[in-house]
């Protein structure tokens, strides 16, 4: 990117989107960045000093399924994160899931790239070689994707391949679960669950019997990709690319996160489920390609140091809810709420209070 270009991101007022703007902050400094999001978690700040959207020149609350054209006007780049982020929101809200995760990330793409763009990254997901023992899965292997979730982000791949050419590359970066700390935390992801689990109760409960494999990246790590797919010339993979997203030695055994835990958090209990039966969703993944073509942006953040920041972050806030697992760190919680108090009709589009309703 040069000087002066324009970078377009979406999905910016969730989890990942905070550290991504102020990464891109740094890495371009002369480029304009303009953010939209629906804004659904935007009152779920942890921790911040500021307003992470202050880093940005323009921030729209606009739904990617009806982005404004002037959204992208003169862009460069779209980094497209908006998404229905997870497994249990995509089985709860699962037509939705496939407007807003796949249509509408096909209708960006294509509005992208008549509007110009040169560069389109997609925040794809190492779900879609679904869960089950084996080799560790690379860009080769059969795909599998079990859930709503899954099928969303590898129809989306598989409907935009044909829009990359030389002057429009695609990065579809299919990232293992996130993890770190963030102003906009979440605490449904693992490593994070864990770690507030011992801040808060001082007992780490694993429903499984520890075995599973997760592979994992730092919300830091997944900024320096994001970083590198921005920047990539067709010269490096093509202009389409979907690649694993971050390092072979984060494959992580359950019961390993929650020891890791434990060295950082001393006076912690660890409960197994010895009885459990065998948890089939387990999987690891090679990053090999991701090695050989960003060398240069390589994860870079050990876990105990993801650990020691996430533990930080809450204590920063004071955090001591045992029952954070029913509390508004969660996603689905908090779409939940919106939807009891009316705020989001079923098809999560906000209702508008006082004027015109638009509800369903
Ligand atoms: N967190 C992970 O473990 C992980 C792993 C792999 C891939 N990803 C992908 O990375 C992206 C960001 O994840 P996250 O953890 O920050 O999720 P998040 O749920 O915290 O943030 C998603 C953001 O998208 C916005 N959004 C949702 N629907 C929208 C719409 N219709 N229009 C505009 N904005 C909308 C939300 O308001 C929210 O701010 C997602 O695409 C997710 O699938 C996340």
């Amino acid at each position: 990117m040069n000087t002066g270009s324009k970078i377009l991101i979406t999905g910016n007022m969730g989890y990942i989107g905070p550290g991504v703007v102020s990464h891109l902050r740094t890495s371009f400094p002369g480029a304009t960045l303009i953010g939209v999001d629906m804004g659904y978690f935007g009152h779920c700040l942890t921790g911040a000093t500021f307003v992470p959207e202050a880093r940005l020149d323009v921030q729209y609350f606009a739904d990617v399924r009806a982005l404004p054209t002037v959204a992208l006007k003169g862009v460069d780049a779209v980094v497209h994160l908006a998404a229905i982020s997870n497994d249990p929101m995509g089985n709860a809200y699962e037509k939705v899931t496939c407007d807003i995760n796949y249509k509408a990330s096909v209708s960006v793409a294509k509005a992208a790239k008549e509007a110009g763009a040169q560069r389109f990254v997609f925040a794809s997901s190492c779900s879609v070689y679904g869960y089950a023992e084996g080799a560790a899965r690379d860009e080769t292997s059969d795909l599998n994707p079990l859930t709503a979730y899954a099928k969303s982000k590898i129809n989306t791949e598989q409907a935009i391949v044909n829009l990359a050419d030389e002057n429009f590359v695609i990065t579809c970066l299919r990232f293992p679960t996130a993890c770190g700390m963030s102003s906009r935390l979440r605490l449904d992801l693992v490593l994070n669950d864990f770690v507030a689990a011992a801040v808060a109760s001082k007992k780490i409960s694993i429903l499984s019997d520890g075995t599973p494999w997760r592979p994992l990246i730092d919300v830091k790590d997944m900024a320096r990709a994001i970083e590198w797919a921005i920047a990539r010339s067709p010269t490096i993979g093509g202009d389409f690319l979907a690649i694993n997203a971050g390092r072979s030695e984060w494959n992580y055994q359950i019961r390993d996160l929650a020891e890791a835990v434990r060295e950082v958090i001393p006076d912690i209990t660890i409960d197994v489920n010895t009885d459990a039966p065998p948890d089939k969703r387990t999987y690891r993944v090679n990053f090999d390609m991701y090695s050989q073509l960003a060398p240069n942006h390589q994860p870079q953040v050990d876990l105990r140091q993801s650990i020691l920041e996430l533990k930080r972050g809450l204590e920063t806030i004071g955090f001591n809810d045992e029952h954070f697992r029913v509390s508004d760190f969660m996603r689905l919680k908090i779409l939940a709420g919106l939807r009891e108090r009316e705020l989001i009709n079923s098809r999560l589009e906000w209702v508008r209070v006082g004027g015109r309703a638009n509800r369903a």
